[in-house]
C-alpha cells in the first residue's frame, strides 16, 4: 500500500483551513509542504509555506512532508524544524559538494527528522548512489520543480525502476516517494515501478471530493 502525501501548494488561498481540515479527514498520509525560495525555482512559497505550517500545527497531527527547493538550505531546515516535520527534504542540485551535503544530512538526522534527498528529472539516480545509506527517502521528481499543474514526465518512470532494483539489491531500508503531476490515471505506473510514497498536489486539491481521489491513488 503506498502512502499519498498531499501537496498544499495549489490549494485555493479562500477558507485554507477549512480546506486543510477537509484534506485532513481524506485519508492522507502527510503534508507535503513545497518551500521554495525564488532562487533555486523562480516561485517564493516561503511565507504561505510557513502560514500553512503555523495552520497545519493547531489543526492536524498528520506529519509534514517538507520539500525544501531552496539554495540557503541551512537557514530554511531552521526554518521549518519548528514545526517539527517528520521528514525534511533537499535537492542534490542545491548543494555544492559532498561535505556540504553530509553535513546537511546529519544536521536533519540530529534533529530527530528523516531526511530525504530530491533530484530533479535530469540528474541521474548515479548521483546519489552514494547517499542512499545514509538517507530515508529518496525523492524522484517527475516534474521540474517550481510549480505544481504540470504532466508527469514519463521518462522519469524508468529511473524509479532502476532506483528500487538498486536499492532491492543492496538490501537498503529507504522509501521512494514520487512528485509531480501524478494522478489516480498514472499512480499505477508508478507503484509497479516501486514508489512507496506518492505526492499529489492538483489532481487532489483541484477535485471536489478529496476523499474519493486520495481512495484511487491509495488503491
Ligand atoms: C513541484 C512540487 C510538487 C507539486 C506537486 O515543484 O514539488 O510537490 O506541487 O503538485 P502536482 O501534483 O499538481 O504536480
Ligand atoms: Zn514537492
Amino acid at each position: 500500500m503506498v502512502e499519498v502525501s498531499v501537496s498544499i501548494l495549489s490549494m485555493k488561498n479562500e477558507n485554507a483551513i477549512q480546506t486543510l481540515y477537509n484534506l485532513e479527514t481524506s485519508g492522507i498520509d502527510y503534508f507535503h509542504i513545497d518551500v521554495m525560495d525564488g532562487k533555486f525555482v523562480s516561485a517564493d512559497t516561503t511565507s504561505k509555506m510557513l502560514e500553512y505550517c503555523e495552520y497545519l500545527n493547531s489543526i492536524s497531527n498528520l506529519p509534514l512532508d517538507v520539500h525544501l527547493m531552496v539554495k540557503d538550505i541551512k537557514n530554511y531546515i531552521n526554518s521549518f524544524l519548528v514545526f517539527e516535520p517528520n521528514i525534511i527534504t533537499i535537492h542534490l542540485e542545491a548543494t555544492n559538494n559532498k561535505e556540504e551535503l553530509l553535513d546537511l544530512i546529519n544536521y536533519i538526522k540530529e534533529n530527530n527528522v528523516r531526511v530525504g534527498i530530491s533530484i530533479k528529472p535530469n540528474t541521474k539516480i548515479e548521483e546519489i548512489i552514494d547517499y542512499l545509506p545514509l538517507i530515508h527517502i529518496a525523492l524522484v521528481m517527475t516534474v521540474e520543480p517550481g510549480k505544481g499543474g504540470q504532466e508527469l514526465i514519463p521518462n522519469t518512470i524508468q529511473k524509479i525502476k532502476y532506483l528500487n532494483n538498486y536499492i532491492n539489491k543492496n538490501n537498503l531500508e529507504i522509501d521512494i516517494e514520487a512528485d509531480g503531476g501524478i494522478n489516480p490515471e498514472n499512480v499505477a505506473m508508478l507503484k509497479d515501478a516501486g514508489v512507496n510514497i506518492i505526492v499529489a498536489g492538483s489532481s487532489i486539491t483541484n477535485s471536489n471530493n478529496f476523499k474519493e481521489i486520495v481512495t484511487k491513488l491509495k488503491a
